[in-house]
Parts: C-alpha cells; structure tokens; sequence
C-alpha cells in the first residue's frame, strides 16, 4: 500500500464470513466492537486485509448487510482475486501468476462427470475458480476422484472444500494462504515487510493462511470442524496459533491481546462516565468515543442527564468544528447542544453507528483534522454519511 510509507505495525488478515462476521449476531456486537479498536488505535499505521471466499458480487452484497470497515486490501475468491484501497483496484501481476498452468474448461468437462457436485450459482464461478456444493458425506471420495481425473489431464489444481458444503477448485499456486505469501513477498521487496501478521479463520479455506511462517493466527471459538482437524493434523504445536474462547470479531481482539500485538481494549467496552471525555487519548479516539456516545444517546441507552452533555461539551474546544463533505460546518459546542433534541429517537430501531477511515493529521501545533466516513445502520441496512471534524 503506497499510503503507508514504512513497514505496517500489524497487519491483520482475516476472513469474513462466521470470523470478522458473525451471522448468529443479529446485533453484529462483536464486529462494532473490533471496528472501533481499529479505527482508534490501529487505522493510522496498520493494514486491514479481508480475505473471503466470496466473489466481488457477494462480497459488496455483505458490505451493504453488515456494519464492515473498508479494509486497505480485499483478496476474494479464496484467493484469487486481489484488490487494494477503496477504489479496489485488481493486482495484475496476480492475474498473470494464476493464468499459468490453469485451464478452467478442462474443470468444468471433468466435473461435469460427478452427479454429487452441484455448481454454485453464476456469481461464484470466477475466472480462477470453479465452485460446487457437495454432501459431507461425499466430499473426502469426490475429491480424491476429482484430483486424479484431472491430473490425468495434466492439470494441477487446488481442491478446498469448506464449511461443510463447499468445494472450491482453484490453480495449484492460488488459495488464501498463497495470495498472502505474494503479499508478504511485494512488501518484502517494496523494504516494508509488516512488523506482525495475524491471520483469522474459521473454515477450510482458512487454514492455508496458518501455515505461512512467522505469523500469528487465531481460529475463532466458533471454528468448523476441517480447520481444526487440519490443525490437529499440522500445527498442534505451533505456539503462534490460538483457538480462541471468543466467537468471530471477538476471538480476534482476545488474540491481539494473547500475542501482545498492541492495544485490545475497544473504546466500546469503555463505560460511559462523566469524566471519560476528560482523558487525552488521541484525535481519532476521540472521534470514536464521540460518535459512539451518540449512538448510546440516540437509543436511549445512557441517561438522559445534561451532565453527560455539559462535559462532552467541556472536552472539546469551542473553535472546534465538524465539517460535512458538502462543505456545511458546523461549530462543535452547536452539533453537541443538539444533541439535547435527539435524545431516544432511535430507541427500539435497529440503529448503529461506527466510523471508518478515520485519519487524523496535525494541522497546527494545537489543531488536528479528522477525516472519517460515519456510517449508520438502521434496521438491517447501511449507509454511509461521511464527515470530517477539526
Ligand atoms: C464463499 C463463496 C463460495 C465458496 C465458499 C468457500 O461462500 O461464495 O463460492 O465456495 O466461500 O470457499
Ligand atoms: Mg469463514
């Protein structure tokens, strides 16, 4: 990432779906949670990567379902797909390193020959991955068919299968764990290796992400049983992996703590107290305590008691402002004594607020500027509504 002009402090590697994400939490309590660590401690030197076996298609679609930070790097397709920045631009070079030896026709005609397989639907199937369901019961003898058949035809391919249902078939040189060895290489060359890598998985597709050397892993509590049979099997006594006690987004923030890689306490779990803005914990801390003291108040969450109004106000400076990206400011202290009107008019509605890209930089020798893009949920769906405050 060209962004960021030494070697990251830590990045953090993680698959999405039942690790970042978790499904059985319809209040996404844990994700809030890590996005907020994030955002206040780790966003300014730190590299977000999200590796999922969802296709750009689905992975937008679970952005736009799930309060999700944008990450600095999004590698989709387990692993085959390789974007960076917000604009997620393709990695080429990637492209042309996976293009070798694979022949997705060939897949599809020795494939066709399995009644058990049944093709996933359009989106999935991508230019370097062709993707199946197949019974548990079936996986372990159609794979090994499989593999054969199409050795047979002079392919090298790569079978993973997932979650107990997924079977993705992708060239022998792609998979989560070898999109990241390519990253880690390119930073190497590029003379900023990062400093720590975690990597975060539940499924099958994430344990190849475990066996790259040197990094630090954490199988979330609420892993499959193939991750941790592959554990079992490979890494037992590899002391730099966890199973965590914690499900998804939880289980990697107890594993930042574990590992000693940094900071672990997220401002969400701070509670609310009159005092508690009086603290200097850096700008973009501030944002997020901020915005989080809002949602609390919107939902009624916290008392409605002035006080807690009066010392949010006393801890920031009257010259401060918000500024909205249509250019409309607003004087701080005014955003804040609004705050009054608002009190519980989001009770009962589903609403959440988190704030991503948050980038402090100092403008002065007493003034910083914020960027952020703020981002409310409302009852299952997001919307960003981006800000910069000074
Ligand atoms: C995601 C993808 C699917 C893939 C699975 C396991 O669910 O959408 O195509 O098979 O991950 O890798
Ligand atoms: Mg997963």
């Amino acid at each position: 990432m060209d962004w960021l002009k030494t070697s990251a402090r830590i990045m953090i590697v993680s698959d999405l779906d039942h690790t970042m994400v978790d499904h059985h939490d319809p209040e996404n309590l844990s994700l809030l949670r890590f996005n907020a660590l994030w955002e206040s401690n780790y966003r300014h030197d730190s590299l977000l990567v999200f590796s999922t076996g969802r296709s750009p298609t689905l992975y937008k679609q679970l952005r736009k379902e799930k309060p999700m930070l944008t990450p600095d790097i999004t590698i989709m397709s387990v692993g085959t797909e390789i974007t960076y920045g917000i604009a997620m631009v393709p990695d080429n070079g990637w492209v042309e390193i996976l293009n070798q030896k694979w022949d997705r026709n060939i897949v599809l005609e020795e494939t066709h020959k399995f009644p058990e397989l049944k093709l996933q639907s359009e989106t999935e199937q991508r230019p370097h991955k062709v993707s199946f369901y197949v019974d548990k019961s079936k996986a372990q003898e159609v794979t090994k068919a499989l593999s054969e058949k199409l050795e047979n035809r002079g392919m090298n391919v790569k079978i993973i299968y997932s979650g107990g249902m997924d079977l993705d078939i992708l060239p022998q040189g792609a998979g989560k764990g070898q999109a990241l060895a390519y990253l880690l290489q390119k930073f190497k060359k590029e003379g900023k290796p990062p400093k720590n890598t975690l990597v975060c998985g539940d499924s099958g597709n994430d344990a190849e992400l475990f066996s790259i050397p040197e990094v630090h892993g954490v199988m979330v509590s609420n892993a499959q049983e193939e991750l941790l049979q592959w554990h079992t099997e490979n890494a037992k006594n590899n002391p730099k992996i966890i199973h965590a006690a914690e499900r998804c987004a939880g289980g990697i923030i107890q594993a930042i703590g574990h590992f000693g890689l940094g900071p672990n306490i997220s401002p969400r779990d701070v509670a609310e107290t009159a005092d508690n803005h009086l603290e200097d914990a850096g700008p973009a801390h501030e944002v997020i305590k901020f915005n989080f003291f809002c949602e609390k108040w919107r939902r009624a969450e916290i008392e409605q008691c002035d006080m807690y109004i009066e010392s949010l106000k006393a801890s920031c400076d009257p010259a401060g402002s918000l500024v909205h990206p249509s250019g409309v400011e607003q004087c701080l202290h005014d955003g804040i004594s609004a705050l009054k009107k608002t009190y519980g008019d989001k009770q009962g509605k589903g609403y959440r607020v988190w704030v991503d890209r948050v980038l402090p930089s100092k403008i002065s020798s007493d003034t910083w500027l914020v960027k952020f893009v703020k981002w409310e949920i409302l009852g299952g769906s997001s919307k960003a509504v981006s800000a910069l405050q000074s």
